[in-house]
C-alpha cells in the first residue's frame, strides 16, 4: 500500500519524507486554507519538494464545465502527472468523463458511499477516495465502506484503485494496509503517531543502559 501525506504544510511534508516512506501528497481546499498562503505558490513548492511523486489537487468549480476548466489550470500549473480531485457528485461524473478522455488523471473525492465509488470508476477515475472518519461520524462504518468499494473494484477488474482518506488514527490505516488497499492518505499527526510507542522506547533504553554498564560507553 502506498502512503501519502494529507496536508499542505511544506515543512511537515519534508519532515514526513525524511522519516517515513511516503510517496506523495493530497490536498483539498480546506487543507490549503489552513496553511493560509497563496495556494498556487504552496502547491508549486510541494511539487518541487516531491518531484514526480503523486500530487492530488481538488477543483473548486460546481458545474462540469467549471470543474474541467479548473482541472486544466491545475495540470497547466503542476504538470500532467498531477491527479485532479473531482467531487463525486452529478456534475463531477460528467467532468470526470471529459477529463479522462483528455488523458487527465482523476481522483473521485468526497466518497461517502459505495455507489459514488462505482460511478466514479465508470466515469474514468483512476482513484476513488472514501472518507473513513467522516463516514464514521455519520454513524456508519468507514472501514467497511472502504473495503466494500475495494471488493467491488477488484471484482469489476476496474482500472481504478481506492485512495482511502480522512483518518483519525494510525490503526485505521494499518487495517486497510492489511486488506490490500492501493493507497492511503493521512495527516502528518496520524503518520507521526505510527512511530510513537513508549514500550519500544523503554526496551531500547534498557539495551543502551546494559551496554553502558558493560563498556562505560553510550555508543558502539
Ligand atoms: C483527502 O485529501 C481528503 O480531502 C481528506 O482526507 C479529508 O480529511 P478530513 O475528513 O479530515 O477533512
Amino acid at each position: 500500500m502506498k502512503l501519502l501525506v494529507d496536508g499542505a504544510d511544506v515543512d511537515e511534508i519534508a519532515y514526513a519524507y525524511t522519516y517515513v516512506g511516503v510517496e506523495g501528497v493530497t490536498t483539498n481546499p480546506s487543507i490549503l486554507a489552513r496553511v493560509g498562503q497563496d495556494p498556487g505558490k504552496v502547491l508549486l513548492r510541494i511539487r518541487d519538494l516531491i518531484g514526480h511523486d503523486e500530487l492530488h489537487v481538488q477543483v473548486i468549480g460546481k458545474t462540469a464545465q467549471d470543474m474541467v476548466e479548473d482541472a486544466l489550470k491545475i495540470v497547466d500549473l503542476l504538470g500532467m502527472e498531477t491527479y485532479v480531485k473531482i467531487p463525486c457528485v452529478k456534475e463531477g461524473y460528467r467532468a470526470m468523463k471529459d477529463l479522462s478522455k483528455r488523458g487527465i488523471k482523476v481522483t473521485g473525492t468526497a466518497v461517502y458511499m459505495p455507489m459514488q465509488g462505482w460511478l466514479a470508476a465508470k466515469a474514468g477515475a483512476k482513484y476513488v477516495a472514501p472518507y473513513i472518519n467522516r463516514i464514521d461520524n455519520m454513524g456508519y462504518d468507514g472501514i467497511k465502506v472502504c473495503k466494500e468499494i475495494e471488493d467491488m473494484l477488484r471484482m469489476d477488474d476496474a482500472n481504478c484503485g481506492v485512495l482511502a482518506a480522512s483518518f483519525k488514527n494510525s490503526q485505521q490505516v494499518l487495517e486497510l494496509a492489511k486488506y490490500g488497499i492501493a493507497t492511503c492518505t493521512a495527516s502528518t499527526d496520524v503518520i507521526f503517531n505510527m512511530m510513537n510507542n513508549a514500550a519500544v522506547d523503554a526496551a531500547v533504553d534498557v539495551f543502551t543502559q546494559d551496554w553502558h554498564k558493560l563498556t562505560g560507553k553510550d555508543r558502539f
